[in-house]
């Protein structure tokens, strides 16, 4: 595989063009929005510029990164040499299947078509395309240039041997793939999302506060972000959809979202991307507060 078209320039969409371009592919990254592309490209420079800080990457590595680069926003011409599509647009299941339509349509017919998605369907998918065997789930984890876990999902349909190209691709890339059965969730966000929805609990019922929730989890447990930042982090409205698809998807009341992220997302309070969450976000700062209505 040489050449991969990345469809959306958001934020995971530009970390899977960044991962793939500083792995010397050729990226076709298709968005729709001249502006979002623009920006993703300002992104990725400045996430490459980390790298050299960090002394891990040099400036002519990030030149070639960013030469290995085009952007389309139109979807046809993007995939045209396509060998990977990797869709990465917004999680609604009706535009990825759209999208996959599309794919189908323009895509070379050897092409593998896989989606990022955290919690679609795979199978769903793709019954949208005449190539079910070569659909395939590819889903990486944010920062995708950072973390090293590609979930590979199987839908019902999908070829043994195209789900093997993907994990030989995913070792390629310095990344640790993992094969799953496609069921609500998958593995990923089976485990994630009730352990998060247990957090919002704890501090709905009034167990303790935001950063008691998060400090027990971080030190107690090791983990590097506590939930409800986590949770910021992903974005609200994709944690309230993702627990969505698990209830609805597994028929288990365990699964209900907790009203109070229902609530917050109906304000708009989204978590980091919106500047305020469980914590209140200062654009281009690391520094958070926890958010006035929780202190
Ligand atoms: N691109 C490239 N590099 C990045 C980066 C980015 N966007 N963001 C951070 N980095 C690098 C930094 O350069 C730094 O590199 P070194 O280790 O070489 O020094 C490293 O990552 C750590 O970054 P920072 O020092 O700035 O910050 P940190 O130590 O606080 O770590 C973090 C930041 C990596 C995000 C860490 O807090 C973390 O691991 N958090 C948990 C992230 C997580 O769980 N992600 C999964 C979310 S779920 C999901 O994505 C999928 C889903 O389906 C919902």
């Amino acid at each position: 595989m040489k050449n991969i078209t990345v469809i959306g320039s958001g934020t995971m969409g530009n970390g899977i063009a960044h991962l793939f371009a500083q792995n010397g592919f050729a990226v076709a990254l298709v968005d729709i929005n001249p502006t979002s592309l623009e920006k993703a490209l300002k992104t990725i420079a400045n996430n490459l510029d980390r790298q050299i800080t960090k002394g891990t990457l040099t400036e002519d590595s990030k030149t070639q990164t960013l030469g290995n680069i085009t952007t389309f926003t139109d979807l046809q011409k993007g995939v045209a040499n396509a060998d990977l599509v990797v869709e990465a647009a917004t999680e609604n299941i009706d535009l990825k299947l759209q999208i996959f339509k599309q794919l189908d349509e323009f895509a070379p017919k050897n092409a593998i078509l896989a989606s990022n998605t955290s919690s679609i369907s795979i199978t769903k998918i793709a019954s949208a395309t005449a190539r079910p065997t070569q659909v395939v789930g590819m889903h990486f984890f944010n920062p995708v240039p950072v973390m090293k876990l590609v979930e590979i999902i199987s839908g019902y349909a999908t070829d043994k041997a195209v789900s093997q190209k993907i994990f030989e691709l995913s070792t390629q890339l310095g990344k640790v793939p993992v094969v799953v059965n496609d069921y609500p969730g998958f593995v990923s966000n089976r485990i994630l999302m009730p352990m998060l929805n247990e957090a919002f609990y704890a501090l709905f019922e009034g167990v303790a506060g935001v950063e008691e929730i998060d400090t027990v989890m971080k030190l107690g447990m090791a983990h590097p972000m506590g939930p409800l930042q986590l949770a910021d982090f992903v974005g609200l409205d994709v944690c309230l959809n993702i627990l969505r698809v698990l209830h609805e998807g597994l028929g288990n009341p365990k699964y209900a979202p907790c009203p109070l992220l229902v609530n917050m997302v109906e304000a708009g309070h989204l978590g980091a991307k919106t500047g305020k969450g469980f914590y209140e976000y200062v654009p281009n700062s690391k520094a958070t507060l926890v958010a006035e209505r929780f202190r």
